[in-house]
């Protein structure tokens, strides 16, 4: 592959993945799901992964990942994607593709904007059981997947993805990624029984979820599109600050609009917030 995968987030380590896969990988870097490359120990990864986190998720995620959840299939294996996509397709006309890791900007605009959700098809190792710093198949299924079964989270989806081909030909991927950092993939929600996640980020793992929705110490702010784009983060550490929604028709509302006069704004105002860090007020 001529183009490397681009990752904005402050991080010690480069993203892994076979690009090459003998040819396997495609011009839009889909690829088939190696199925047949799991070992038994992958599987047992996979059950072990979904079963410690399936049980945190009461009075921590959002009602409609858990409603959503039982829709991935199997829990005692790594799904095949196929078999996701007979019931998602039907669902809401999405469907889960296969790529090697992380994929470039344009190829994973373009993939969303079709109703197409890159997955990883790798898992990472034991070792690496409680943390993993870049998307794995458990990440990438167990955290994004389900909530593509909601009719309007799904429509989010597809709307970013088109606002992102938007935002590539502006020059604003990485403002438009921080929006995708602190919503996609660590968002909180209001709902009638509290504060729960909705970020793949929190969902995938054990201890940001108890961290984003128990924990004193981040802070949790309504969501706020220029405070958000103008926000850095750290891909390797729990985050010190949450954006909270109240609905995703709201987060689909907010989202709607262009965002060539946030961009704008943004250029005329180039000081972006700080990494957070504990020390900050
Ligand atoms: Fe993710």
């Amino acid at each position: 592959m001529a183009t490397e995968p681009v990752v904005y987030g402050g991080s010690a380590r480069p993203p892994r993945g076979d690009y090459s896969r003998g040819g396997v990988v495609l011009a839009d870097y889909t690829c088939p799901q190696n199925y047949a490359a799991y070992t038994p120990a992958d599987h047992e990864t996979y059950r072990l992964l979904y079963a410690r986190q399936s049980r945190l998720l009461p009075g921590l995620a959002c009602d409609e990942f858990i409603a959503a959840l039982p829709s991935l299939g199997a829990s005692s294996h790594i799904p095949r994607f196929d078999d996701i996509n007979e019931r998602l397709v039907k669902a809401t006309g999405w469907q889960v593709v296969a790529v090697p890791g992380l994929i470039p900007e344009v190829p994973f605009f373009t993939l969303l904007a079709n109703r197409k959700f890159p997955v990883t098809d790798w898992i990472r190792k034991p070792d690496e059981f409680d943390y993993i710093v870049e998307p794995d198949v458990f990440h990438d299924l167990f955290g994004h997947v389900p909530l593509l079964f909601n009719p309007v989270f799904a429509d989010h989806m597809q709307a970013y993805g088109a606002g992102g081909l938007k935002a590539h030909s502006l020059g604003a991927c990485e403002q438009l990624a921080r929006l995708y950092w602190y919503t996609i993939e660590f968002g909180l929600i209001q709902q009638k029984d509290g504060l729960r996640a909705y970020g793949a980020g929190i969902l995938s793992s054990s201890g940001e979820l108890v961290h984003a929705i128990k924990s004193a110490e981040p802070k949790r702010i309504a969501l706020d599109l220029l405070r958000c784009m103008r926000t850095r983060y750290n891909i390797d550490s729990y985050q010190q600050t949450y954006f909270v929604i109240d609905s995703f028709q709201q987060l689909f509302d907010m989202t709607a609009p262009d965002f060539a006069p946030l961009y704008a704004q943004l250029k005329q105002n180039t000081l972006d917030q700080p990494f957070l860090s504990k020390n900050c007020p």
